[in-house]
């Protein structure tokens, strides 16, 4: 008999009521008694689980009745209506076999395991309601973001992982090297000479595409990466991972305002799908003690969708900082980084929705943003949401050569390694501009998961790096 997935038996119910087809997954439950047994099983395609009656004149009953929880089994039976509330259908049994077993130690039993163990058991929790909830999610919202760009004339572009070159200048890179530490010899001047090593030269992971999608989009018009993207910065935090996704949409002939507007409609098509697509996992998520959300966050996701986002500068958002009663751990004087509790006050308490804070000081953004007249401020621009804080940084780009090199001249970086992008400026330049967004962060946003160490399957943080 063919097997079907329980996401196409559910959404065809009617079509399959009276049938006999195959189910194949893992035993969440079974519950025997006398003359039949209730069996819960799922098979990680959708929200909902197959209730599953066996009676007990079936073959095999006595191995099925006593089944533990955790094992993969493959059975045979008739779609009837569902009896139970809450349900549409379930099925009679007529037959079925194991094939998988497990013994008492499974980990995953029936009873509520906290987040901080299945996180050391990351091999199996995909088996879990919550991860298959959050994994389905992560999927739709990885589909949504093709077909958002595509869409839109944005052409895919994967950016290089390896790269001699720091494109955030901010020297939180990891190292790639075929050298042991021994192995390196030292020049005249006491430096490591990279030049024996497999690229002849020091290399590293990529914190960003940007830098080569901004070679593209001054080629191809329009162009977006999503990739991994790697970085060393020692933040043991709930928002930060070594190893993350970004995407990376570049944009020419655009100044800060197309970047912030793309942006907000970037922001608003994934929330929309994930309502269309991922209602009952949402619902799900959304009513667990330990997402940082309201029960009824859907509506106010929903909201979100229609709302046009707030934008205002850096300086008018010290301002509201300083005009507020808040207690900050943190200074707020002009010039000052925002720090979390910053963002999460202005999206949170001041402003209760996201917002979009442009023209930040350039002490503390990045050597390629374009720099205002006034000599202080770059044209940057960070997209802040409730709950998370910044989902987004972006800006237009310093398309100026001689701007541009004397900037990173001030910050002291090596010209030569960035000739080609400074080639950019020189031949055939053009305002452009883009944004990156941590894709694990619009997980959060959306299914109010408030760890990202739980949105993404295998994560890498400062001392850990298993499975
Ligand atoms: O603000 P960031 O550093 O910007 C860039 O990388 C630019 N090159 C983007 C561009 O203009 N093309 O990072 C962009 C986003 C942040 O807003 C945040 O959501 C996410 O990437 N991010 C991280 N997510 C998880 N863990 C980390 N360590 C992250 N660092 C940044
Ligand atoms: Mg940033």
């Amino acid at each position: 008999m063919k097997r079907i997935i329980l996401k196409n038996l559910f959404a065809q119910a009617n079509e399959f009521t009276g049938k006999e087809v195959n189910v194949k997954g893992w035993v969440r439950s079974v519950r025997k008694s006398k003359a039949f047994s209730f069996i819960v099983l799922s098979d990680g395609s959708s929200q909902d689980l197959l209730q599953i009656i066996a009676d007990d004149n079936i073959d095999n009953y006595e191995t099925l009745s006593t089944m533990l929880t955790g094992t993969c089994v493959s059975i045979n039976g008739k779609v009837v209506e569902s009896q139970g509330k809450g349900q549409t259908i379930e099925m009679q049994a007529t037959g079925g076999e194991i094939i998988g077993e497990v013994d008492e130690s499974y980990p995953l039993q029936k009873k509520g395991t906290s987040l901080e163990h299945l996180r050391e058991i990351a091999h199996l929790r995909a088996r879990t309601n919550l991860f298959g909830a959050v994994f389905r999610v992560r999927h739709e919202l990885a589909q949504a973001t093709h077909r958002f760009f595509s869409d839109r004339g944005f052409f895919y572009l994967n950016s290089p992982i390896v790269t001699n070159v720091d494109g955030e200048g901010a020297g939180e890179m990891f190292n790639v090297s075929t050298i042991s530490k021994e192995g390196f010899k030292k020049d005249d001047k006491g430096e490591i000479d990279f030049s024996n090593d497999y690229f002849g030269k020091e290399t590293s992971l990529c914190v960003t595409g940007q830098l080569e999608a901004e070679c593209h989009a001054l080629g191809l018009g329009a162009v977006y990466t999503f990739g991994p993207t790697f970085r060393s910065e020692n933040s043991n935090t709930k928002r930060h991972l070594a190893e993350f996704w970004m995407i990376e949409p570049e944009l020419a002939f655009a100044d800060l305002d197309d970047v912030a507007d793309l942006a907000a409609d970037y922001i608003k098509y994934l929330i929309d799908h994930a309502l269309k697509h991922c209602d009952k996992e949402l619902k799900f998520m959304h009513s667990l003690p330990f997402t940082d959300v309201e029960k009824n966050y859907r509506d106010t996701l929903k909201g979100v969708v229609e709302s046009k986002f707030k934008k205002i500068t850096y300086t008018e958002a010290i301002d509201i900082l300083n005009a507020s009663k808040e207690k900050f751990e943190f200074p707020t004087n002009w010039g000052d980084e925002l720090q979390t509790e910053h963002e999460k006050y202005l999206t949170d308490k001041h402003f209760k929705s996201p917002v979009i804070v442009t023209d930040y000081p350039k002490g503390f953004k990045a050597f390629y943003m374009k720099q205002n007249e006034d000599g202080k401020t770059v044209r940057a621009m960070d997209v802040l949401v409730p709950g998370i804080g910044e989902l987004i940084g972006g800006s237009q780009r310093e398309e100026s050569l001689e701007k541009l090199e004397a900037r990173m001249k001030e910050l002291d970086m090596d010209l030569e390694n960035y000739w080609w992008y400074l080639e950019l400026r020189k031949f055939g330049s053009a305002p452009h501009g883009g944004f990156g967004l941590g894709f694990e962060r619009a997980i959060m946003y959306i299914t109010g998961m408030s760890n990202i160490r739980d949105v993404i399957a295998f994560p890498r943080t400062p001392g850990n790096c298993d499975f």
